[in-house]
């Protein structure tokens, strides 16, 4: 996208609402020299904010972690992204904050007393095509060769641009991502694998982000009767699985039909999107509605 073609539409810096393609930042801002900050992606459904309070700890986590103060209380987070969703004319959309440390001369070590820069917009949501839902997505896999630091939701995300890059490359909608041969996550997105019924997710830690559907699939799991269960999936477990899943805040619950140009699953449903996979969405959509602020 060209700089002319950057969208009018409004968005907030550092305490100013202004429009998208007049806002600017210091070539020494911290996020654009180190990839220092950190960010959220929230979905909004008719212009209320889905699992907002999740999505806040998470803020306040990777900012804890990299020792930024927090510019904003909840309420005030809520007020900013509420005047951002009012001013965009779609009921659904995917509002992106970014904090970076700030504004200082160059030098790796972290400096102090500095004020964080401070950036969101909101677009319109683009969710899976009702072609995608029903047929499912392709996915490839590829080695891990991220950092140790996967729960932080880092600007840095070159590793993950690098690996997006792959199922780009095969026309396909993830890459899913194996270290040592123990499932990690996607590029841009949580993995699952359905097995004998139950629900499988790899355990939280550096190795992966903790989306927000982690938790929220663990309530509509118990919520519609599916065993739920955190514990290391080796890379056969994936190829072998009765269903793989993705999520996302964009994807929401997605089924993966084909990995690595192999249909995923067994028997008649070889290839097809689960029942797993539809008892969470459904219970998905419930959730949206109910959940929402
Ligand atoms: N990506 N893992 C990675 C590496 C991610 O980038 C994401 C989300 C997730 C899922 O997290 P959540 O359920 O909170 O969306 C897992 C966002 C949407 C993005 O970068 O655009």
């Amino acid at each position: 996208m060209t700089t002319t073609a950057l969208p009018d539409t409004l968005c907030h810096l550092n305490g100013e609402t202004l429009p998208l393609r007049d806002a600017k930042i210091s070539v020494l801002d911290r996020g654009f020299i180190f990839g220092d900050g950190i960010y959220e992606v929230i979905p909004v459904y008719g212009r209320r904010c889905f699992r907002f309070d999740e999505h806040m700890a998470r803020l306040a986590r990777s900012l804890d972690k990299l020792r930024i103060p927090n510019p904003h209380s909840r309420d005030g987070w809520l007020a900013l992204v509420r005047e951002l969703v009012a001013a965009q004319p779609a009921d659904d959309q995917l509002v992106y904050i970014e904090i970076t440390r700030g504004v200082a001369l160059r030098d790796h070590v972290m400096p102090v007393g500095i004020t964080p820069t401070v950036f969101a917009m909101t677009s319109p949501m683009k969710p899976p095509s009702a072609e995608q839902r029903h047929h499912g997505v392709a996915c490839v896999t590829a080695r891990d060769f991220r950092w140790e630091r996967g729960d932080i939701k880092s600007v840095s995300l070159l590793g993950n641009v690098l690996a997006r890059q792959i199922s780009a490359d095969h026309g396909a909608l993830e890459t899913v991502m194996f270290r040592d041969g123990w499932l990690t996550e996607a590029s841009g997105s949580n993995v699952w694998v359905v097995h004998e019924g139950a629900l499988l997710g790899p355990p939280k830690s550096g190795h992966v982000l903790e989306g927000i559907r982690y938790d929220l699939l663990a309530e509509l799991c118990a919520e519609v009767g599916i065993a739920y269960n955190l514990r290391p999936i080796s890379e056969s477990d994936v190829r072998a699985a009765d269903e793989l899943i993705l999520t996302s805040a964009t994807k929401e619950v997605l089924p993966v039909t084909r990995l690595d140009g192999e249909p995923v699953g067994h028997g008649a449903l070889r290839g097809k999107p689960g029942p797993v996979y539809a008892r969470l969405y459904e219970a998905y959509q419930r959730a949206k509605l109910e959940q929402s602020i």
